[in-house]
């Protein structure tokens, strides 16, 4: 086969209807577990004013400086497409006013994001994120939660044992001043060791030297300063409370020094969760408490937590693990039809099915019965209805079960019924719809 005239761009992809399947159950379990935790859905726009994501990630950050899809309007502003979702959250509180709202204000969102970043299993440039912030809480307890909440995500999804909860504090602005100071002064001297990337951030951004991937730089890692010795009184209490908290919800963890993340708006609790098999560099998710973001972003000093996970990188994870979703699309009974009237009468027989909660197919644009039961076969309908002019003078059908090849004539006004019951759904309730 040639290859098409056009392919997406690179980095991007189609969500074909298998795959969706898995798109659609992790939406399922983050929906359910949210909304039990009292968190409601929000929606950012896709574009920001590219000044949200700078401010807020931190212009020095890879994200800001190498992976935001900038381009500027017809009236000369520069914006951005989102390569995360706290920032546009943000952005939406002080907005919307919600410090006026019930606090804590606790929001959830399923959203595209995009980040120019060399294409590699895992890494794509238009991914997909499910997270939550909870934001107007500072005490460790909502730190538990939050996590708490992301580890029942990932059980329910049958990846939570795939993974490691990965732990650190980076302390608050104060101490983090004081341990920054404490690295520089520990990696003067020895920049030609360090990789070209950590050379450019040795003095701007000091801390994420802990977590590069490159050996060399992981060597002199292991010898730094620990932040034990930098972290103030306030924020060791936060992280002991937090890991008291966590044990006591019975969530594994694993306190991992080196863990710093790659946005600047962190401040105390950070946290991934990182495959077994793969370690850090495909971590299904990650998130941690920015108590100065908001004030950053020009409202009041307000603390704040969240999470979120990467949804290609948890699908691959459950498809490593196994994991099938229930296949809400196959097609439960396929309408074969002869001759015109039995074509009329095979529309509302179509449509008395799909009213009582079947998915029912037929192929109207083929006449002979062989091709329409070829067809039948490949959407592997269960069974198949057959109606030719006999069985619509007799007012009866022909219902065959399509993997034992087994047939049966039955009386047409009893058709409905009988291949519900077989199939075992029930007739779609208008008013249930919306009691649910
Ligand atoms: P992040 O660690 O940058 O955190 O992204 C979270 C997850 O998004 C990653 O763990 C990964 O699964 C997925 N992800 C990131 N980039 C890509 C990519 N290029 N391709 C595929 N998946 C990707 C944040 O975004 C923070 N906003 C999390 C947070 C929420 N912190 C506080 N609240």
């Amino acid at each position: 086969m040639s290859a098409p005239l056009y392919q997406a761009p690179k980095g991007v992809h189609d969500i074909l209807p298998d795959e969706h399947l898995y798109f659609s159950f992790v939406k399922k379990v983050v929906r359910r577990r949210c909304r039990e935790a009292g968190y409601r859905r929000i929606s950012t726009p896709i574009f920001e004013n590219a000044e949200v994501f700078s401010r807020s990630i931190g212009d020095s950050t890879d994200i800001v400086e190498k992976e935001m899809f900038m381009f500027e309007t017809k009236g000369d502003k520069k914006v951005a497409l989102k390569p995360e979702g706290t920032a546009g959250v943000v952005r939406a509180y002080l907005e919307h006013n919600m410090s006026q709202w019930p606090q804590p204000v606790e929001l959830y969102y399923i959203e595209p994001h995009f980040r120019y970043d060399r294409p590699q299993k895992g890494r794509y440039r238009q991914f997909h994120q499910f997270g939550f912030e909870c934001i107007g809480e500072a005490d460790p307890a909502i730190d538990a939660q939050a996590i708490y909440l992301a580890h029942k995500i990932n059980l329910d999804l049958g990846i939570a044992d795939r993974l490691t909860l990965q732990l650190n504090t980076i302390g608050c602005k104060e101490c983090r001043a004081k341990y920054k100071e404490d690295l520089i002064n520990y990696y003067t001297g020895k920049e030609r060791s360090l990789c070209v990337n950590c050379q450019q951030r040795m003095h701007r951004n000091p801390l994420r030297l802990l977590d590069c991937k490159e050996e060399d730089c992981q060597i002199l890692a292991s010898m730094a300063p620990k932040f034990e010795n930098a972290i103030d009184e306030a924020c060791k209490e936060h992280y002991n409370l937090l890991k008291d908290y966590l044990k006591e919800l019975k969530v594994p963890f694993v306190e991992n020094s080196h863990l710093v993340r790659g946005l600047d708006y962190y401040t105390r609790t950070v946290f991934e969760f990182w495959s077994k098999s793969e370690g850090a560099q495909n971590a299904t998710g990650g998130g941690g408490r920015y108590d100065g973001l908001i004030e950053l972003m020009g409202g009041q000093s307000t603390p704040a937590v969240g999470y979120a996970a990467g949804m290609e990188r948890t699908i691959e994870y459950m498809k490593e693990a196994g994991i099938r979703p229930p296949n809400k699309d196959a097609v439960h009974v396929f309408v074969v039809q002869l001759g015109l009237i039995a074509k009329k009468r095979s529309l509302s027989l179509l449509n008395a099915l799909r009213e009582q909660g079947l998915n029912a197919v037929g192929s109207m644009g083929k006449d002979s019965i062989k091709g329409q039961m070829k067809v039948a076969d490949r959407f592997k309908a269960k069974y198949a209805l057959i109606l030719g002019q006999i069985e619509v003078q007799e007012n009866t059908i022909i219902l065959r079960d399509m993997q034992k090849g087994s047939q049966e004539i039955l009386p047409y006004d009893s058709i409905v019924d009988v291949v519900s019951k077989k199939i075992g759904v029930s007739k779609l309730d208008k008013k249930k719809l919306w009691e649910e």
